[in-house]
């Protein structure tokens, strides 16, 4: 802009800074510079960006593999998906779209202010006004007015979102038990208040913009009123007149970039925050790496105790799982059967007491080794997006078809993947939830098979089976059993009816 007036100045006979050939030279240049250096700014900042997100979404996973499983345990996923993604993306939007903004334009600003300034002093002064009040001080009120309003709303869709994930899971119990037109009315309740947010947020943005443009019009005006006094009082040519106005007008770009930045301001710190919060989270168990391999020679409790907040779950319990015996255990549901399995798999660390495998404290094992040692089975089986093969491949990852199907076998399933139409590349996906309780069971028992530990911690493997494939089930854990040491917790008579010992649990005690 400043130099087309210098080419308008140049035909009205005014006298520029250089000659027309430098000018029309200066003007092409820049035009064309304009375009490069434009590109060039949004590859940098993307690059810069994304390379910054990779890393962030790197320690954010790393950090979440360290607090698995304890402190994830409870946590609610909703919000964890959010982490991941939508407060991990919004830091994108304040690497791209916030630092390199407000560099910018203190940059093109401080420029801008030294030029008009040259022409005269106090123009000078008028224009720096005219940049802090659009370019800081808008900002600040803005980010003061719209408050947490950004953060709110993440936070509101994120509930929506959980809100419909769990409508859907928990369809039947709603049709059975008739709360259809409850969760509609809240589902529609929980739809309107985030459309009044947004629309809210969006007036903001709305007056905010008003704002700025009115500022903008005042400081033109000021500049117009202020540069016509000293041309009339003589303290400036005609050219510094029109030049300093013009380069104000046409500098508000940065500035006014900035003044958007006040709405997602907050949203953007408190994204951060979230996510500094959790690469700081101390975990409950850390991974032990460094220390001497060894071989399973049985396990044992000596005096554990372990509470969950104030609730003591077990209480003073002392074990011993020789090798190459069946133990059962049995007790009421909540007596803490499955915790005794976490602790020997040290997903949990006991409150007073010792754990111990081969002997040695499962503290001073390598978590990798104690893996190793142990096939635990939990209680409810999760499978994952694969095929069956896949989902059972998982206990053991270079695993033969061959090994795959006769763990299969033994956990009395590879009948019935045989009668899928793709068998054991049948995908779970696929069958969705089709697959009944027993089958998952069978699935997960596959598993423990597979990867063929000397300890297997099997949490309820027979709850969902029918007698028949109880039957199989039993006769291969007995034949395992002859170089295993098996802990099998049940609150089936028939199935705990084969182990060496039964021990039984009552309020974290052996009874
Ligand atoms: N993450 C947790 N936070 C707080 N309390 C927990 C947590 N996990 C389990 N508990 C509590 O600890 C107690 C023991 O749980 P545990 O899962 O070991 O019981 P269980 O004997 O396996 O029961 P079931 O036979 O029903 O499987 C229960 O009262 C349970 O509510
Ligand atoms: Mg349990």
């Amino acid at each position: 802009m400043i130099y087309i007036l210098y080419a308008v100045l140049y035909g009205l006979h005014i006298a520029i800074p250089f000659s027309i050939r430098t000018e029309w030279t200066v003007l092409i240049v820049i035009a064309l510079l304009r375009a490069v250096l434009k590109l060039g700014e949004q590859r940098t900042n993307h690059y810069i960006a994304f390379t910054l997100l990779a890393i962030i979404r790197d320690r954010v996973f790393q950090a979440l593999r360290r607090l698995c499983p304890t402190k994830l345990e409870g946590r609610d996923k909703g919000d964890l998906i959010s982490l991941i993604t939508s407060d991990v993306e919004l830091l994108e939007v304040f690497y791209v779209h916030t630092i390199s903004p407000i560099c910018i334009a203190f940059l093109v600003e401080l420029i801008m202010v030294i030029f008009i300034g040259s022409y005269y002093w106090s123009l000078g002064l008028l224009a720096l006004a005219a940049f802090v009040c659009v370019g800081v001080i808008l900002p600040v009120i803005i980010s003061k007015r719209s408050g947490n309003l950004g953060d709110e709303l993440r936070a509101d869709n994120g509930e929506l979102a959980t809100y419909m994930l769990e409508s859907i899971r928990g369809l039947d119990e709603t049709i059975q038990y008739g709360g259809g037109e409850k969760r509609l009315q809240n589902l529609t309740k929980k739809t309107i208040e985030l459309s009044e947010k947004q629309s809210r947020l969006n007036k903001l943005t709305g007056v905010n913009l008003a704002l700025a443009n009115t500022f903008i019009l005042f400081f033109d005006i000021a500049m117009l009123a202020l540069s016509s006094v000293l041309y009339s009082r003589g303290d400036i040519g005609f050219d510094g007149l029109l030049i300093p106005l013009v380069a104000l007008m046409s500098s508000f770009g940065p500035v006014t970039a900035l003044a958007n930045l006040g709405t997602t301001l907050q949203a953007t710190v408190a994204s951060g925050a979230r996510v500094l919060a959790v690469i700081d989270e101390e975990p409950e168990i850390e991974d032990i790496t460094g220390k001497k391999e060894i071989d399973f020679s049985g396990a044992s409790l000596e005096n554990v105790t372990f509470s969950y907040g104030g609730d003591t779950v077990l209480n003073n319990l002392s074990l011993t799982f020789p090798e190459n015996k069946i133990i059962g255990i049995v007790g009421r549901s909540g007596c803490g059967k499955s915790i005794l399995l976490k602790l020997l798999m040290r997903f949990w660390r006991a409150n007073t007491g010792k754990v111990s495998v081969s002997d040695v404290s499962v503290e001073e094992i390598n978590t990798a080794n104690l893996c190793d040692m142990e096939s635990y089975m939990t209680q409810e089986t999760q499978l994952f997006k694969d095929t069956i093969a896949g989902n059972i491949r998982i206990g053991r990852l270079d695993a033969s078809q061959e090994e795959i199907e006769d763990a299969c076998k033994k956990a009395s399933i590879h009948d019935f993947i045989m009668t899928l139409p793709k068998g054991y590349e049948t995908k779970v996906g696929e069958l969705g939830e089709t697959l009944s309780g027993g089958e998952r069971q069978r699935i997960g028992l596959a598993r423990a098979f597979l990867h063929d530990a000397p300890f297997m911690l099997l949490d309820e493997p027979t709850s969902n089976l029918d007698s028949l494939n109880e039957a199989v089930i039993l006769r291969s854990l007995k034949e395992e059993a002859q170089d295993k040491t098996v802990i099998l917790v049940s609150h089936r008579i028939s199935t705990v009816r084969i182990a060496d010992e039964v021990i039984g649990m009552d309020e974290g005690r052996v009874s």
